[in-house]
């Protein structure tokens, strides 16, 4: 129920003060500077001081004081006092840069992911923001995509498990109290999607895939009580997301409820003209409107047209009235009409020491999102007082913090410092450190740089190769077609094991790369992300073994980029391959590499040993409750975190299932040789899908459970459930 001081605001209010209010513009339109990069097409709007006076919300972080200030301008000149919105790109961490969002998903850690989102509102709470455009929850599975960084990885389930916790993270119970912010989940549908991994390519997929994998993730941010929803550049099925009246009301608002506010992405109201679904901006306006996006992000298309679109009886301003109640009824969730300013803190925002305490869970939530991928003969942990060979670009590097990262006041602790933190200065040797614009091929011979690190390196007890691809590859625009580590960074792997010394490669990257090429010169390898602030601190602990790594992939490591689109959840086929009959040339298989990844989804390892016994399934005939546990014991001397994971396949049903879905996961952490039994109820719930008329349903039948330790290893069982 609308309060009455909103429903009286918007009957007092003109269709072009409605208009406005609908409206996101960046800060340079208030005459301030934009302090982060424009991600689309920017020209001056022209537009008239009256429009300004009335406009709903600001885009990008501009900090705490000139927060104050704008808020302090808008509201003498606004006539109807309504305090304007300030929201941001808060994607991990504000001042305290935190993992990015694929490195938290690694984790399968909700309490850690919760306590990710709780650290960035509280820092951009302070810094005036009220939204964050996060999370990215569009569920992934072409690495070659600059976004994959963003999200949580490929799985419907997880992605919608950590978007819960980070929404929660976010908003707390009660968006006024202090350090909370709004959170926008994005992109509303499928923007993970794009055909060949290229930016703001098409989107095409069937009703079943959206509905099986895509929507899950965003639904839950639904659930979970999102208070805003962020509208896709791409198609669905054809029609632009911001334009699409069956995704935006249909899906999002009937089917789910959802009651929140939608906003388009950068420009993309405009960009139904090039997507060749508007004549012009007129009739983009009128789309957009009428499907249900209620706010336009840089672009004036409902400013400029959505009153004549009204007065010609083109468009309902019921339409905009309700979209304007939404927009207020945010404004006033956030308390914004009693204090404007709400967290907004000059005296913390500008600090001049980040805080202690965020930099200490950065290096905690940092050391638990890393990925241990191979450990030949217990390379790792290292020991103190070993003499330690650290080469590659991201050596000494500061450039760790990962895309989209706040502020970027602090640099980040380098792999170096955080070594040199645990062991003594002089234990550390470096060769051939520059940054990764020299190391590029072609662009300079390295071949003497190599042999030098070669030779300085050769005495050491064990050689570490930090190497990886440029952060700036990573996020929005930063599409690749070649996943592998540049030529001179193979070269120099590979020279280093020449030296007969162990080879610890740490490879730093916003995706997964093709570690094929360098896997057996690796006797160790460590997936290292771009972890945030505290980087070589977090990666210090895990390689000297204070962390006991425990992530595992949240997204699979292809063996070759000829393998994309490679995932764990892929609907059964007729053909399948089976690994008993290799030689079979007619079934759905590649002749040159296995179907499947290099490292699957789930998989990670541990210093500790983990075994897996007693598999059971029992079905307790009083009742329907299904249980299947299993047994896991610690077989080593070392304290270790083990995920256990439940995956269901619907053996036969009205429309072809996945060959497993991930359905649960437990962490447990084991002290040495403790042994603990996991049991997860198997619900019905947990069997339903979506059928041919898109409609949820369960189907009786055959279902095979497997529990086990990532998602090709794993004890399984077939249960008839009715
Ligand atoms: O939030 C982002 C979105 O993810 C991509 N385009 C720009 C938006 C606002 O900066």
């Amino acid at each position: 129920m609308t309060k009455p001081f909103i429903q009286d605001l918007v009957k007092d209010m003109t269709l072009d003060e409605k208009l406005a209010q609908l409206t996101q513009l960046g800060p340079y339109y208030w005459g301030l500077d934009d302090t982060v990069d424009l991600t689309g097409p920017f020209k001056e709007l022209n537009l008239k001081p009256q429009v300004m006076k009335n406009i709903g919300s600001v885009l990008n972080g501009i900090g705490a004081r000139n927060v104050i200030g704008l808020q302090t301008r808008h509201l003498q000149t606004s006539r109807q006092k309504i305090p304007l919105l300030f929201m941001a790109d808060v994607i991990h961490g504000y001042r305290t840069i935190l993992p990015i969002p694929l490195a938290m998903g690694c984790s399968f850690d909700l309490e850690a992911c919760e306590r990710f989102a709780e650290i960035a509102a509280k820092e951009s709470a302070a810094a005036g923001i009220h939204v964050t455009f996060s999370p990215m929850t569009d569920l992934v599975r072409d690495p070659r995509w600059g976004r994959v960084m963003e999200t949580s990885g490929e799985d419907p389930y997880l992605n919608a498990r950590v978007t819960e916790s980070m929404v929660c993270g976010y908003q707390g119970k009660d968006l006024k109290e202090k350090g909370r912010i709004a959170a926008c989940v994005k992109h509303f549908a499928a923007y993970g999607a794009p055909e060949g991994g290229r930016e703001y390519n098409t989107v095409d997929m069937s009703s079943g895939v959206l509905r099986d994998f895509y929507l899950p993730a965003y639904k839950a941010a639904v659930d979970a009580g999102v208070s805003m929803v962020m509208v896709a550049f791409n198609t669905i099925d054809r029609i632009p997301a911001s334009g699409n009246e069956q995704l935006l009301r249909g899906i999002l608002r009937e089917e789910w409820g959802f009651s929140g506010v939608t906003i388009a992405d950068f420009n993309s109201v405009n960009e139904l003209i090039p997507h060749g679904n508007a004549q012009d901006g007129r009739e983009a306006a009128e789309k957009s409107l009428a499907a249900g996006l209620d706010i336009e992000m840089m672009s004036t298309h409902y400013l400029n047209h959505g009153a004549d679109l009204v007065e010609q009886g083109k468009l309902d301003v019921a339409l905009i009235d309700e979209a304007v109640v939404r927009v207020l009824e945010l404004k006033d969730a956030l308390g914004l009409f009693d204090n404007p300013f709400k967290d907004a803190d000059p005296l913390v925002d500008e600090a001049a020491e980040p805080n202690t305490v965020h930099l200490q869970a950065a290096r905690e939530l940092g050391a638990g999102s890393v990925v241990l991928l191979k450990n030949d003969h217990e390379t790792l942990p290292l020991k103190r007082g070993m003499k330690i060979g650290l080469a590659g670009p991201f050596a000494t590097s500061v450039h760790v913090l990962g895309g989209w990262a706040g502020t970027e006041k602090d640099p980040a602790v380098s792999l170096h410092t955080g070594i040199s933190n645990k062991t003594s200065e002089g234990d550390i040797l470096t060769a051939m450190t520059n940054e990764l614009g020299s190391m590029l091929e072609g662009i300079f011979d390295v071949e003497d740089e190599v042999e030098e690190a070669y030779h300085r390196l050769k005495d050491c007890d064990v050689i570490l190769a930090a190497v990886g691809e440029n952060q700036q590859d990573t996020g929005e625009g930063g599409s690749k077609t070649s996943l592998r580590l540049s030529a001179n960074q193979e070269k120099l792997i590979w020279r280093l094991k020449d030296t007969g010394k162990k080879i610890v490669t740490i490879v730093f990257s916003g995706r997964p790369l093709e570690l094929k090429p360098i896997l057996a010169a690796s006797d160790a390898l460590l997936q290292a992300w771009f972890l945030g602030s505290e980087s070589g601190n977090s990666l210090a602990d895990v390689l000297f073994g204070d962390y006991n790594p425990s992530g595992r992939l949240s997204m699979s490591f292809p063996y070759t980029v000829g393998q994309i689109p490679v995932y764990y959840n892929a609907y059964q086929t007729g053909r399948p391959y089976d690994p008993n009959y290799p030689q079979v040339r007619y079934v759905t298989r590649y002749l040159d590499c296995p179907n499947d990844p290099l490292f699957c989804f789930g998989y990670g390892l541990s210093y500790s040993h983990f075994a897996y016994n007693s598999f059971a399934v029992e079905a307790a005939e009083a009742s329907d409750q299904i249980i299947a546990s299993i047994e896991v014991e610690n077989t080593s001397d070392i304290a270790g975190k083990e995920t256990v994971q439940l995956y269901i396949h619907d053996v036969s049903a009205s429309v072809v299932r996945p060959v497993k879905e991930l359905k649960g996961f437990r962490q447990l952490s084991l002290a040495a040789h403790e042994k603990q039994v996991v049991s997860f109820e198997i619900t019905k719930d947990m069997l339903m899908f979506y059928g041919k008329d898109d409609q949820l349903v369960f189907e009786p039948g055959e279902f095979e459970l497997m529990i086990g330790r990532n998602s090709s290893d794993y004890c399984s069982e077939r249960i008839w459930i009715g």
